[in-house]
Formats: structure tokens, sequence, C-alpha cells
């Protein structure tokens, strides 16, 4: 299939482009590398050994995008393209409004102005807020906390439109819970370019040296050790889940949010352990204050991934440190500094 990737060169997009590429898709990358590097393409390309095509571009220039489509003629768009980061949101919420809600609609308009009508979308369970219930299905009220979590639901009501306008329309949504790990190689792997918000790339740079300790928010929550609980997901059980939800999409038109988890959830102290044990190195921390917003635990039920897409994840919290650290340890600078 020829499938157009937006944000194709970040951490998610580019496990994702990986397994497109070793399925024989024919595979476009539009970035404007805002928040990744050329050199995450370059290595992807060498990994699978397949041409890979590139444009940059910005997800609002609709002329750069119309050209594109054009040119390329995609039959489905996987679209990562957006701003991430739930802190940033607050203080910048209509730069996220823009990237976000406004670059998906010229997206919207470039795709059905060429006659291209899949689409997998990368939302998130920001969107459903704090769970009123364990595990959170699909149907759980949406309720997000940040611009950045209401940016997600919009956009997922934008396509939802947009998929019920034609019925060949077909739209997968898919709500990542906590994506963490690498390559298995080390060649490729989440590299933040700012203090991460995020605990295992935070870890990762305690074990390399980047940073000096971690900071644990709060230990006094009502679960098992104390720190909260997140469902974490490796990047290459993810990717896995978009090649799957493109097949999906091929044949069942209609638009369908997706849950994309484990189903189990890991405690903040658990993770460090793991990684401990991963790496060899010592990870100290020391605990301070609940950050705001922080929920005690969160866990997808991952039924509907499974009767719909024929998909679980397969990789544990081992396999997730490992290749973490595999990719840190490799390249403590992330891309910056070439291996
Ligand atoms: N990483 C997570 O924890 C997580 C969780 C849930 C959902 N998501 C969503 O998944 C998607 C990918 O996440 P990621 O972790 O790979 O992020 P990332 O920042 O590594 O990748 C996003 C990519 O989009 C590009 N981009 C940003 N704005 C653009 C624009 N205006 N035009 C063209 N390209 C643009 C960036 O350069 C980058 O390559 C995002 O939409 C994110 O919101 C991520």
């Amino acid at each position: 299939m020829r499938v157009l990737v937006t944000g194709g060169a970040g951490y998610i997009g580019s496990h994702t482009l990986l397994q497109l590429l070793r399925s024989d898709h024919d595979v476009l990358v539009y970035d404007n590398f805002t928040n990744s590097a050329p050199e995450a393409l370059a290595r992807v390309q060498s990994l699978s050994n397949r041409p890979l095509a590139q444009v940059t571009g910005d997800i609002r220039d609709s002329t750069r995008l119309n050209e594109t489509f054009a040119q390329f003629r995609p039959e489905a768009v996987i679209h990562f393209a957006g701003l991430k980061s739930v802190g940033n949101s607050v203080a910048h919420p209509l730069s996220y409004y823009d990237t976000n809600v406004a670059g998906t609609l010229q997206l919207l308009r470039a795709m059905s102005s060429h006659g291209c009508d899949r689409i997998v979308f990368s939302s998130s369970a920001t969107v459903y807020g704090e769970a009123i219930y364990l595990p959170c299905d699909e149907d759980h009220p949406l309720q997000p906390a940040s611009p950045y979590g209401r940016s997600k639901m919009m956009v997922e009501m934008i396509i939802r439109d947009w998929a019920a306008r034609h019925r060949d329309t077909s739209a997968v949504l898919l709500r990542y819970f906590n994506p963490v790990g690498a390559d298995a190689s080390g060649r490729i792997g989440e590299d933040p370019t700012d203090i991460p918000e995020n605990l295992m790339p935070y870890v990762a740079q305690v074990a390399v040296g980047t940073r000096a300790e971690l900071s644990v928010y709060g230990a006094d929550y009502p679960t098992d050790d104390g720190t909260g609980e997140r469902d974490y997901i490796h990047v290459e059980d993810l990717a896995r889940a978009h090649c799957a939800a493109l097949d999906y999409a091929a044949r069942s038109p209609g638009c369908e949010a997706i849950n994309v988890g484990t189903g189990t959830s890991v405690s903040v102290l658990q993770m460090v352990a793991a990684f401990e044990r991963a790496s060899g190195r010592p990870i100290p921390y020391r605990v301070v204050p609940r950050r705001a917003g922080d929920v005690a635990r969160m866990c997808a039920n991952v039924a509907k991934a499974q009767r719909l897409l024929g998909w679980q994840a397969q990789m544990g919290l081992e396999e997730m440190c490992r290749s973490t650290w595999a990719w840190q340890s490799a390249n403590p600078a992330g891309y910056r500094q070439q291996a």
C-alpha cells in the first residue's frame, strides 16, 4: 500500500516506518523536523534496506501537502505529526490547537481533494483524563485535563465527522497508553530535546549519567508500593498495531477508537528496578511531593484491539528496559551524536 506518514521522523513514527517498510509498503514521510532529526530516517533506511521517500514540510502548509499528495498519491495516511507535551500545551495552548487541530484540518482537506480516504491517527489515553473506572475501555467518558488532551479529543471528533460523510472512508483512532522502549538494534529510539516529561527517558538519562537522579512524584498513592502505576507499551508492539490498523482500515469503513496498551500497569519503582537490572547501573532517586494532574493508576482495556485488529502486546517490561538501554547507551546524546 502507498502510505503517507506525517511526523514519521519522530519517536513512534520512526519505529512504525521500520515495520511498514519490512511489510513491503511504499512509504513517504512528511515531517518538518520540529521535534526530530533527519538522521532517524537515514537509520530507518539502513535498518530496513528499503527506499524511503521524504518531504520536508509542515502539515499546516496546504500547498506543500497538496503537491505531495498529487505526486505520491497515497492510499492511506498515518498521522503522527503534532506537538505532544502536556506541560507546554498549558503554556502555549494556541500553538497546540494550531498544529494539532488546524494542521489536521489541512491534512484531511488534502486527503479529500486527492481521493485518499483511509487514516490512522495518533490519539492518546490522555483523552480519558482521570479515569472513573479501570481498566479503561473506549466507551469511558472523554474528559481531558490539558490543552494537549483537548486537542486530541477535538481531532478525534473532526475525523469521526469526516469519516461519516462518505461510506467508503475509514479511520482508526489509536489511543496510545505509555509508549516506551526502542528498536532492539539500539539504532533508533526516543530522543527528547528537552527535559523528559515521561518516566522512561528520564530513567535512561539518569542511568547513562546525563542526569543525577530521578524525582519520584509521590510515594503515597493507593498502589502496592505507593508510586504511580501506568500501562507501558513497547514501541515495537505499538508499531505493529499501526500495521494492523492499516489492514483493518482497508477492509472496514467507518471510524473506530481503539486503545493500545498491555492491559497491565507497572509502578515507578518497578520500572526503576527493571531498568537497573537491564542496564547494570544504579538509578538514584528521591521521593518528592505529588505532581499536579498525576493520577494513581491508569491501565487500558485492550479487548477491542484484540477483537478488531487481531493485535495484542507481546513485549514485557524487561524488553522495554533492555531496548531503551541499548539505544541510550549507544547514543547518549541521541541523534545529535552520530553513532
Ligand atoms: N510519545 C507518547 O508518549 C505519545 C502518547 C500518546 C500519543 N502520542 C502522539 O503520537 C504522535 C507521535 O508521538 P511521538 O512521541 O513520536 O512524538 P515526536 O515529537 O517524536 O514525533 C512527532 C513528529 O511530528 C513532527 N511534527 C510536529 N509538528 C509538525 C508539523 N506542523 N508539520 C510536520 N511535522 C510535524 C515532528 O518533527 C516529529 O517528527 C503525536 O501525535 C503524539 O501526540 C504520543
